[in-house]
This record gives structure tokens, sequence and C-alpha cells, in this order.
């Protein structure tokens, strides 16, 4: 597995094997690899012949006030979670080769990133979005994989390779969730024996939700008041509970489709999303996380 640090290392091992008739696929993390990154691996594995994993830990995407510094870094845990699995490149640049002295440009989007995350974290869509076109141009990957429990960056992604005309496609992939519904982030490292405990709640008060409309229920904003009290009271501190619309994020008020129901709370120091696709009229049990 070649571990690669250099943006031009980088372009110039993908423009051999795009002359070579290769394709690429691309999986964008920050590190501290769990099961849900290695499955968005395998994966891009299944889609092209050579498969890179960036690690990087963007400070762009960090507000003043949040966990940039104290955010998990093990890159030699991260290779060796990664030796098993086909992967041709581990590309992992320096804070310095992705935003150098002078850097000022901004890759900005009008709507998506007025919803939900957005809300609280003003500047975070804004740099998710630079980092992923700077990955994509030096990458040049056919394919870049990510995971739905990002459901809005997803979006983001999605809408910003579609305006810039950016020649790679974007493979959505289910989130992945331990056997008791949390589901799997790098985050949850963060949880308390005690928290660890109550976050399941979080995805139980989404399946709730989910049964509701199933079960024909159309009042979406009392089904997200709902759910904010259910989760007050297994005390998370609720930051947002909405029902949307799957492609815009706006907020719905009468169901009438297909709603993305997302969330964000803290528990304790630690700040969970998840979601899910609500169909009015399906089963309950045949909910499945937003894919
Ligand atoms: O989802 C993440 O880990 C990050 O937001 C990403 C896509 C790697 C960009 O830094």
């Amino acid at each position: 597995m070649n571990v690669v640090g250099t943006l031009p290392q980088m372009r110039d091992l993908s423009r051999r094997w795009h002359l070579a008739g290769e394709t690429i696929a691309l999986v964008p993390t920050m590190g501290a690899l769990h099961a849900g990154h290695l499955a968005l691996v395998a994966a891009a594995s299944r889609e092209c012949t050579r498969v890179v994993v960036s690690i990087f830990v963007n400070p762009t995407q960090f507000g003043p006030t949040e966990d940039f510094s104290r955010y998990p870094r093990d890159l030699d845990g991260d290779l060796r979670a990664l030796s098993g699995l086909k992967v041709d490149a581990v590309f992992v640049p320096s804070a310095e080769g992705m935003y150098g002295p002078g850097f000022q440009t901004s890759v900005e989007l009008a709507h998506l990133p007025r919803h939900l995350c957005g809300l609280t974290r003003t500047n975070h869509f804004g740099g998710v979005a630079l980092v992923v076109a700077k990955l994509f141009n030096v990458v040049r990957p056919d394919v870049a994989v990510f995971g739905l429990k990002d459901y809005q960056q997803v979006r983001v992604i999605e809408q910003m390779v579609a305006d810039l005309d950016q020649d790679v496609r974007i493979l959505r992939h289910p989130t992945l969730r331990e056997p008791d519904g949390l589901a799997m982030s790098s985050r949850n490292r963060y949880l308390s024996p005690a928290d660890r405990a109550t976050a399941p709640t979080l995805y139980a008060t989404l399946q709730a939700i989910a049964g509701a409309v199933a079960g024909g229920a159309t009042d979406a904003i009392r089904l997200a008041a709902d759910g904010r009290a259910r989760l007050e009271a297994a005390g998370f501190v609720p930051e947002y509970l909405a029902l949307c619309s799957p492609e815009t994020l706006d907020e719905v008020v009468t169901i009438e489709g297909p709603v993305l129901v997302a969330v964000a709370a803290r528990l304790g120091a630690t700040r969970l999303i998840d979601n899910l696709v609500a169909v009015p009229g399906g089963s309950p049990a045949a909910v499945s996380p937003a894919s």
C-alpha cells in the first residue's frame, strides 16, 4: 500500500493510472477509521480498478469552538485497518500542502447549507465543499464514495458536482450501525459508558417517527416536536430534529411523500447526528436508512 504525502505525487500517480486505462475510486476520510469507513472502501473496490483513501483532518470545515484540535488522529491505526483491504494508495496531504500561503478560494453553495447542521455550523459545508473539490482535482477519481450518515454532506457534494460539471460519480453508501442501532462515527469514542448506553435512543426516535409516517401520520411539525421531547427525556440536548425534503432539505409541514428525518443532538460533550428516509404508507420494517 502506497502512502502518498504530497499533492504532486498523488496527481502523478493518478495520471499514470489513467494513462494505463485504469479507473479510480476515492474514499475521502478524516481518519480515525471504523467499520463504516471500511465498508466504503470495500464498496469503492467493487467500482474501480484502483482505490485511493484520503486521510486529512480538514481545518476549514471546523468552527472556532469545534473539536478540530482534539479530533481523533491515529494514522498508524488507520494504515493497519486498511492493510487487509484492496487499497492502492492512502493520500495523507499536509495542511500546508492543501492550503498554501496566500490561499483565498472558497466554494459556497447558496441553499443546501442553510438547513440542518448548517444552521449552527455556518462555515462547515463551505469547508467540506472546498476540500472535496480539491481532492477531486488532485486524485481525479471516476467514483467517490460517501456515507449517508452525513446526508447533508452527500447532498452538498452531489450538488457541487452537478453545478461545477465535475467528472466524478458520487456513490451513496448506507449508514453502518452498531448492533443496538447507533450509527458508526469516529466521534462515538468520545461517549462515556453511560452516554453510550443512552445513544441508541437517537436512532430509535427516528425509527418511531418513520413508523408513525408509515402508519399515516402527516403532521411533520408535531412528529418533530414529539421526537425532540423523547430525546430530551432521555438526556439529549437536541440541536434540531427536522422532517424535510430529501432533495432540497427544505422543511416539510405536511407529509405527502418520502421525507428525510434528520437529527443532531448533544449527549454530554458529544454531538451525534443521524437520519433516515420515512415513507408514507410503507411498512415501518421496510423503512431503511436514507438511500
Ligand atoms: O466526512 C468526512 O469525513 C469529511 O467531511 C470529508 C468528506 C472527508 C471532508 O473532509
